[in-house]
């Protein structure tokens, strides 16, 4: 079948699907405090809605699929919708992103299901600042997470991902830095976007990654750069001596549009075409009426050919998207 391409040529590969909007965290840079209204049980896709477009999305050439959240084990049987994604034909990828809370107790349960790769948010190593930063006193408990994901070779490459935000994360860089070092974990620093639902994200409040890179620089050395997929979003580095792994993940400082192979599902089964899309296109409802295969495919691709250009979160008089990032999916 004909691949799925937008109207730039650029061919998706992959799926980023949001299993619920709920969380246990609430981290600035992307929740309130409190108060935002979680989507009722009806309007979430279930399993079989989602395994089915799933499928129809292989056909047309997606391969990889990365469930995220809110946070996605707080979806009940999260690992039964990872062994019925698992058996999809053609998709040959297929990881989740997770806050790590409860990791320590599912990380089994994922693996059996057939779960390959996992993606830790984790934004310090400090207890004081990790619950200043995620509104939660629960970095044990993440780091237990880390530990159990650990004893399974076949999760890897365990990636930490930490959003980087000014005044913020600069004292957090050396504890994480060090971390890479010491564990078989890929740690990446990521850009602070403004997709916080406190809109409170303001251009001077990104800590670059050429900024990070200078003070991982500055205590080691040099770093080599790594080879990087194309499709990739992230600059891989590691230290002279070779121990450990950096990712700098830069979609302000360097924008990586040109190469995004990507769409989102959210977990209303709203398909976006970029994180900063304005637009959804509704699959919900058409699943719900009876859509045959092939009418589906039909709104994929169309939906496709609109898929914006590049973010401008750069331009003046940048409009922020319609929902924020736990409503998204990262
Ligand atoms: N900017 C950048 N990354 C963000 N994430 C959440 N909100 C933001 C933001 N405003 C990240 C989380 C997680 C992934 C799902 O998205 O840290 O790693
Ligand atoms: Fe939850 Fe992830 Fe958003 Fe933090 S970044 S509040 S862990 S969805």
């Amino acid at each position: 079948m004909e691949p799925l391409r937008d109207s730039w040529g650029r061919e998706i590969k992959s799926v980023r699907i949001s299993v619920t909007d709920k969380c246990n965290f609430r981290c600035t840079y992307c929740m309130p405090a409190e108060g935002l209204e979680w989507l009722g049980r009806d309007e979430i896709l279930s399993f079989e809605e989602i395994t089915r477009l799933v499928r129809v999305l292989a056909r047309l050439g997606v391969e990889e699929v990365r469930l995220t959240g809110g946070e996605p084990l707080v979806r009940r049987d999260l690992p039964v919708l990872v062994e019925m994604l698992a058996g999809v034909d053609g998709v040959d990828d297929l990881s989740l992103t997770t806050n790590g809370v409860l990791l320590d107790r599912f990380a089994e349960p994922l693996v059996e299901a057939g779960l390959k790769r996992l993606n830790v948010s984790l934004d310090s190593l400090n207890h004081v600042r990790f619950a200043e930063i995620t509104r939660r006193d629960a970095l044990d408990a993440v780091l237990r997470g880390l530990e159990e994901a650990e004893r399974y070779p076949e999760l890897r490459p365990i990636k930490v991902n930490c959003v980087a935000v000014k005044g913020f994360t600069e004292t957090e860089v050396p504890a994480l830095a060090e971390l890479a070092r010491r564990k078989p974990y890929v740690v990446r620093f990521i850009e602070f976007m403004p997709l916080d639902a406190d809109e409170a994200w303001r251009e001077d409040d990104v800590l670059t990654g050429g900024e990070i890179r200078a003070i991982i620089e500055d205590r080691y050395g040099p770093l080599e750069e790594l080879p990087a997929k194309a499709s990739s979003t992230a600059r891989r580095f590691r230290f002279a001596d070779g121990a450990g792994e950096l990712g700098f993940v830069n979609p302000v400082s360097e924008p990586f549009c040109s190469t995004c192979d990507r769409i989102r599902l959210t977990a209303d089964g709203q398909l976006r075409t970029c994180l900063f899309s304005r637009r959804e296109w509704d699959l919900k409802q058409p699943l719900r009426d009876g859509a045959s295969d092939d009418e589906l495919v039909e709104l994929l691709r169309f939906a496709v050919r609109h898929k914006e250009l590049k973010h401008r979160i750069n331009d003046p008089g940048f409009v922020r998207a319609s929902r924020s990032m736990s409503q998204i999916g990262g």
